[in-house]
């Protein structure tokens, strides 16, 4: 769902009783990174208490039109203003009537009265209203205007009836906003992601690895999903699903991970290598499991693992190539050092010094820097700065053609 991130939702709510269910849907927008203001019409507060939905929201609920000091804040035209989409679930009968009229006599018909941002409505009711000729006529004049309708369905109605009228449940509501925003700056391009640690085997039952949870990566993947690419994911052993619509390539060593990379490159658009490869690799991997000795010290012997990132760049026809270096010290020297010797376009450079960030953890703070520009990324949750990133590389990529 990222495709919601940092997105600003409106959620208007109409009075009926699916009102309960705006709660569950205000903490899954929420939860899908968007921020949300809640505009209640007076009728809803009959249902659910404005306070329940501003601790979930964490913003103060919107309720009046003429409230001098919610207008001294942020008022209709701000609100109208600062939303990227309105949301109103539910929507009942009488809130379609009044926006199919064209009216604005409370805060939340002047907000889709004022606003430029699409508007979707989740209709909630009872299958005889929504049957009514008067109720279909105001969708269809809706719909005419641009207006969508997620829903409603059709089920079991909280009056005992059953029928259509049903407001969608939270999680269709949400996946139905997230889809207003596809982005589609990638539609077309194929992009390649190496993600997670690399697993280096010394015998059948150990080997050599590194901390890296492959969030990052997968994190980058949904993004370029979500902006429109095909997405072939080429990852490590990691503990977090694989996002929905790429194809996954799991792997375990470098070398399997570099052949995977450079199979059938010359589809590749974008390769970003976001894998913590492994630098070295056992010289030979034992056939059996190596016995304990009685010698205290042991010794392996390691041999340097292929540099998949420089490789790739190194080929021809070259893909727009992206690498990560994360660092301890001297991090943008180190990643320009790196940026040039592999050969990179761009390279995403990281303090993994810093223990509130970086390898393990839901959060990253970067550093882009390409051939001219360096450009920070404050921190985030790895889900929300994959968003910025594919945007950022989806524009340097366009400029590079
Ligand atoms: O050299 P270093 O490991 O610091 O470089 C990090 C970048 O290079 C990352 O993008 C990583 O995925 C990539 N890399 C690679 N193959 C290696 C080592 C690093 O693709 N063997």
């Amino acid at each position: 769902m990222q495709r919601l991130t940092n997105k600003h939702i409106v959620l208007g709510i109409s009075g009926g009783i699916a009102a309960y269910k705006s709660a569950e849907l205000t903490r899954l927008l929420k939860g899908a990174g968007a921020e949300v203001r809640v505009i209640m019409t007076p009728s809803a507060t009959e249902f659910i208490t404005p306070l329940t939905l501003q601790a979930l929201s964490g913003n103060p609920v919107h309720q009046h039109l003429l409230d001098a000091e919610a207008e001294a804040g942020m008022g209709h035209i701000e609100l109208a203003k600062w939303a990227d989409l309105v949301l109103i679930a539910p929507a009942s009968a009488n809130l379609m009537a009044r926006l199919s009229s064209g009216q604005g006599d409370d805060l939340l018909t002047t907000v889709c009265l004022a606003t430029d941002a699409p508007i979707c409505l989740a209709p909630a009711m009872n299958q005889a209203m929504w049957r009514d000729t008067g109720t279909q006529a105001n969708a269809e004049n809706l719909i005419s205007r641009g207006i969508k309708l997620f829903g409603p369905g059709v089920g079991e109605q909280a009056c005992g009836d059953t029928g259509p009228g049903r407001m969608l449940e939270p999680e269709e509501i949400v996946m139905h906003a997230a889809n207003q925003f596809e982005t589609g700056n990638l539609t077309g391009k194929t992009i390649y992601i190496t993600a997670g640690p690399t697993r280096e085997a010394l015998d059948p039952v150990r080997y050599i690895s590194n901390h890296s949870s492959g969030k990052m990566g997968y994190a980058l993947a949904e993004a370029a999903v979500e902006a429109g690419a095909k997405v072939k994911l080429i990852s490590g052993p990691v503990n977090i699903p694989a996002p929905e619509r790429v194809e996954l390539i799991k792997v375990e060593s470098a070398e399997q991970m570099l052949s995977a990379s450079t199979e059938s490159l010359s589809d590749c658009d974008i390769f970003i290598a976001a894998a913590a490869v492994a630098d070295y690799r056992p010289t030979a991997v034992s056939e059996h499991k190596i016995k304990k000795g009685s010698e205290e010290i042991m010794e392996l012997h390691l041999v340097k693992n292929p540099d998949i990132v420089a490789t790739v760049a190194g080929s021809s026809p070259k893909p727009f190539t992206i690498g990560f270096a994360a660092e301890t010290k001297d991090v943008l020297n180190y990643a320009r050092g790196k940026l040039e010797r592999k050969g990179l376009d761009l390279i995403i450079a990281n303090d993994v010094s810093r223990t509130d960030i970086g390898f393990n953890s839901d959060e990253n703070a970067v550093t882009v820097i390409s051939r001219q520009d360096t450009l920070e990324l404050p921190q985030a949750s790895k889900r929300q700065l994959a968003v910025r990133l594919i945007e950022l590389i989806a524009a340097q990529y366009k400029a590079s053609k």
